[in-house]
């Protein structure tokens, strides 16, 4: 490695060494997750290389966007350079174990809403050190342009996006839009479009990790993956205004394998939230602030089906949130929620640390419906802090026709904020068991599980 990378070393720019020394080190510490093992571009093997083409020539599988014409001045449209830099590493061919397209510090990138498909040729790193932004707002959004989503990854099989760089979705006149709740004038909601583009979008993808970025002030949910298998989520630190509407932090839907560590979450909505077809999740030291917790759902909207299990969520804290952790569903619907674990999760100030809500409804009046989706095998063990008095610190509204079932609490130990204790938890329609005693204490819950003809009638257990 040190002859040619010396030799690099006469003939570029630091960029190049540092970009050489980033692809040693990464091949070294990330060897045990890639699928190809092909030769490493800085290895001493002859290269048949002219050295004419050496001011060129970058370490094969290192595409940095201002080489293909990105300026990053925040104003200039670099869209065209990303796009072509993605064409470039996705169709890479070369001997790279894995294509680096980077984009570099000490710029601020403005591209417009883009799709970055695959499958590509070789694994991609997509490292970002400098500073991503979207045009600024609906106006500056091109009418020609959907405002449905910004950045979207569709059918990439292996990519890692990361990097100590800042996305920044510039969503303040997005949630100003006079349609957005009680953003019209004195205080109403007004009608019309109100789309707003999800920051980052994976769809149909494979083996992601997404790592180290910043991440602030999306028009939208910051994260989104739909139909994704295999994602590492590590490291992100996501950002938006407590009042800013819809800003959830992470959103999957019919994903699996996910894993989403050691993580900071300060938003408007959901800080994670977990939607249909979700399954093998583990959720694990993440702090989350001023939005609505944790949330498996909403789930059965329009009488859908839906499955999720399998749900660890350990090692949390959340700090001044509406909600820690809560299930919601609509009435209606069908499948089910189970498998379920909350272990060592801490509050503060918490307005409902402990929610299960069956009945979610964003309109008034929603019917009564007879379908439920199914609630069951929930664990709750080691929840302690403090909640705000206004509401119960747990809640357990389970459906009228399909209880709830096999929920388990041990050692829960939750206070006033300020104030008097809350003396009664909320249970309607819920099965469940304490395994040791809890602060405060629970006596409304139904012992046992609940009689074979409704599990036999009215349930798809999926
Ligand atoms: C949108 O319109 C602009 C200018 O009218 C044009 O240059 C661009 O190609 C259009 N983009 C798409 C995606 O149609
Ligand atoms: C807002 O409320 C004020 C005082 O109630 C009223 O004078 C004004 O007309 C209202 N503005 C609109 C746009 O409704
Ligand atoms: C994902 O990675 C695994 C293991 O590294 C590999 O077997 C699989 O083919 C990859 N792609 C998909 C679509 O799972
Ligand atoms: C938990 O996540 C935070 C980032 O939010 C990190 O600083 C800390 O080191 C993590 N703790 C552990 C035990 O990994
Ligand atoms: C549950 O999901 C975890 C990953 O979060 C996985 O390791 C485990 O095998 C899954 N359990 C079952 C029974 O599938
Ligand atoms: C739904 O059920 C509740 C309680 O059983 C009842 O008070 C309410 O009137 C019903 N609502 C509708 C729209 O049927
Ligand atoms: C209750 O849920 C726990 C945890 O998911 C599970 O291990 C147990 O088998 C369930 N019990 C019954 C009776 O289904």
């Amino acid at each position: 490695m040190a002859k040619r990378c010396l030799s690099l070393l006469f003939l570029h720019a630091i960029l190049l060494i540092n970009a050489c020394l980033f692809v040693r080190s990464h091949a070294r510490h990330h060897k045990h997750t890639l699928r190809r093992n092909k030769r490493d571009n800085c290895s001493p093997t002859p290269q048949p290389d002219d050295p004419a083409d050496a001011p060129e020539a970058a370490p094969s599988g290192f595409f940095d966007v201002t080489k293909f014409g990105a300026v990053g001045d925040g104003i200039v449209d670099d869209t065209a350079a990303f796009k072509a830099a993605w064409d470039a590493a996705c169709s890479n061919t070369d001997n790279s174990e894995f294509s680096v397209l980077y984009a570099p510090s000490g710029h601020t990138f403005m591209i417009q809403a883009t799709m970055f498909t695959g499958p590509c040729d070789t694994e991609i790193i997509f490292k970002i050190d400098g500073s991503v932004v979207p045009p600024d707002g609906p106006e500056e959004w091109p009418k020609n342009i959907s405002k449905h989503q910004w950045l979207v990854f569709y059918k990439i099989d292996g990519m890692s996006l990361q990097g100590g760089g800042r996305i920044d979705g510039r969503g303040q006149k997005w949630w100003e839009l006079p349609c957005k709740p009680h953003r019209g004038p004195n205080g109403t909601t007004l009608p019309g479009p109100c789309v707003s583009p999800i920051a980052i979008r994976f769809f149909h993808s494979s083996n992601l990790t997404v790592k180290e970025l910043k991440i602030m002030n999306s028009p939208q949910f910051h994260f989104r993956f739909d139909v994704c298998h295999n994602v590492h989520v590590e490291s992100l630190h996501i950002t938006a205004p407590q009042l800013s509407p819809n800003t959830d932090g992470i959103h999957i839907e019919n994903t699996d394998n996910v894993r989403i560590h050691n993580s900071y979450i300060f938003n408007g909505d959901d800080c994670i939230s977990i939607g249909a077809g979700c399954y093998d999740v583990d959720i694990r030291n993440i702090s989350c602030g001023h939005g609505h917790g944790i949330s498996i759902g909403s789930l059965g909207n329009h009488n859908s089906r839906a499955c999720v299990h399998n749900i660890t969520v350990k090692d949390c804290f959340f700090k001044e949130t509406s909600n820690g952790v809560r299930i919601k569903t609509w009435q209606g619907g069908s499948g089910a929620v189970s498998g379920v674990t909350y272990d060592n999760l801490r509050m503060e100030t918490v307005r409902n640390p402990i929610i299960i809500d069956q009945y979610y409804c964003l309109e008034q009046g929603c019917n009564n419906q007879s379908s439920a989706v199914l609630v069951t095998d929930i664990v709750y063990s080691s929840l302690k802090g403090t909640y705000d008095v206004r509401s119960p610190p747990m809640h357990f509204g389970c459906s009228d026709t399909i209880p709830c079932s096999n929920i388990t609490l041990s050692d829960i130990e939750l206070l006033p904020a300020i104030g008097e204790m809350v003396s009664d938890p909320f249970c309607w329609n819920a099965y469940g068991s304490l395994d040791s005693l809890t602060i405060p204490p629970v006596s409304c819950f139904q012992e046992g599980l609940p009689p074979q003809s409704i599990l036999e009638s009215g349930v798809d257990s999926c």
